[in-house]
């Protein structure tokens, strides 16, 4: 992403498509998948929110990703910027406003603190991790470390360097080189684990836990956290995939490409789930346990295998990777704001956000460790619920009702390639998703989990 202005017609594009479904691949693909899925899993009663987050990832979730790929890729443009070069009512630039507001700066602060716990959890594998978790500690570990303020402040300022860097080593050459090595090997990883996982003695009850749904556990929150973990995961509703469809060829496939990378995507969050839950059953963990629902289990199994502390260093390795190609496209959202609206050079840019976006998120990492609460919760948690329960929504909505009623034909020529490939089936059902079901949909769970449904309900009947 070397455009410095974000304005300029020649933009620079991925090298080969496989480059580019890497790259996409490589923002979806990362905390989201391996942190934040298996611990709402954990929370929603297992399997049944496995089912409606499955639901949604392709009702909702897809048919939104294409719609962002063809705004970008035909308006050219960073999201801001986008809404105005397709010469339509300034009232869309809200999309790009709250994507910047939303992604660049309140979910990538504590998306850096989480990205820290990864490094500290790398280097801890060859220290004492491996002994702690042998004894089955790993918990009292992990409180131990979160509550240690300093520390984490510390990985939290390493994990943010290293995004800062990433993100001015431009486009082709830092994010596709490391997404074809890291990615592929996280994978690996990620089987070598589940096997491990899965011939624990007592792993049936987890596979109980995540494969056989119970409706019972079904509740309004359940689909307000799925729905919002979807976009959380395919790194949607804030402008972001628009970004970087704005750099994907003409010629190219819009639709195929969607459909890897929401594929791999959800390929990967459903494989930590079977690495995770078999061995929280056989270890005896409770699956509620919020935030360090992975970071207390993997440990555990890690510690269970030959050479044990080798595969847990590699895995956080791959994780902190998988993590720094998303938290980097969340950083160019900030990054493009500053350049544009302050008109700053690409480094000052980037470090003037790199400090704001660092102090909000040492204060996530200070309220993990007892004090301040927003609301009773964790000030982390608080704005991770405003991110993915109420701002990726709205956006998301936005953008269907932007493509579904005021930008379908041109959308339609992005998807087809100016008519050049084929009008099939999937082109209609996209159009009554995007449209119709989508948009219902989301304003449905949306005032429903968020308990204004019944507000409303009661009010009306007063
Ligand atoms: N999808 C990433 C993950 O799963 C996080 C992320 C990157 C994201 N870009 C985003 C989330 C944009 C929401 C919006 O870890």
């Amino acid at each position: 992403m070397s455009d410095e202005s974000g304005k300029g017609l020649t933009r620079e594009q991925w090298g080969s498509r496989l480059g580019f479904i890497l790259a996409a691949a490589g923002s979806a693909i990362g905390l989201g998948n391996v942190w934040r899925f298996p611990y709402l899993v954990g929370e929603n009663g297992g399997a049944v929110f496995v089912l409606v987050y499955l639901f949604i990832t392709v009702l909702i979730g897809l048919p939104v990703m294409l719609a962002e790929f063809a705004i970008g890729r035909a308006a050219q443009r960073s999201p801001v910027a986008a809404f105005r070069a397709l010469n339509v009512s300034p009232f869309w630039g809200a999309i790009g406003w709250l994507g910047t507001l939303a992604g660049g700066f309140f979910v990538l602060s504590y998306y850096n603190v989480i990205g820290g716990w990864t490094i500290r959890y790398m280097l801890e594998s060859l220290g004492g991790l491996m002994e702690t978790a042998a004894t089955g500690q790993s918990k009292e570990f992990f409180g131990h470390f979160i509550g240690q303020r300093q520390q984490v402040l510390m990985f939290q300022i390493v994990f943010s360097g290293a995004t800062m860097l990433f993100v001015l080593s431009g486009i082709g050459k830092g994010i596709e080189r490391a997404c074809k090595v890291m990615m592929p090997a996280l994978f690996l990883i990620l089987v070598v684990l589940i096997i491990r996982s899965l011939t624990l003695p007592g792993a049936e009850a987890g596979i109980e836990f995540y494969l056989k749904p119970d409706l019972s556990k079904l509740t309004r929150s359940t689909f307000l956290s799925a729905l919002g973990q979807s976009f959380f995961s395919l790194s949607l509703g804030l402008g972001i995939m628009l970004t970087y469809g704005s750099y994907l060829g003409r010629e190219e496939r819009i639709p195929s490409a969607t459909v890897w990378t929401a594929s791999l995507d959800t390929l990967i969050a459903l494989l930590s789930g079977f690495a995770i839950f078999p061995a929280m059953f056989a270890m005896g963990f409770e699956p509620g346990q919020g935030v360090g629902l992975t970071f207390i289990t993997l440990p555990a199994v890690f510690a269970k295998m030959p050479a044990g502390q080798y595969f847990s260093f590699l895995f956080f390795l791959f994780l902190f990777f998988a993590a720094v190609t998303s938290s980097m496209s969340l950083m160019e959202v900030a990054t493009t704001f500053a350049i544009e609206k302050f008109n700053l050079k690409r480094v000052n840019a980037v470090c003037l956000m790199g400090i704001i976006i660092f102090l909000l998120g040492g204060y996530s990492a200070i309220s993990l460790a007892g004090d301040p609460k927003v609301a009773g919760m964790d000030f982390l948690d608080a704005l991770d619920y405003l991110c993915n329960n109420v701002m990726l929504p709205v956006g998301s909505f936005l953008v269907c009702v932007f493509v579904g009623w005021f930008w379908l034909d041109p959308a339609l020529k992005e998807l087809t390639n100016n008519g050049k490939l084929e009008t099939r089936w999937w082109l209609h059902v996209w159009v009554l998703c995007v449209r119709v079901l989508a948009p219902i949909a989301i304003l449905f769970i949306f005032l429903n989990g968020t308990g204004l449904l019944e507000t409303l309900d009661t009010w009306l009947r007063q």
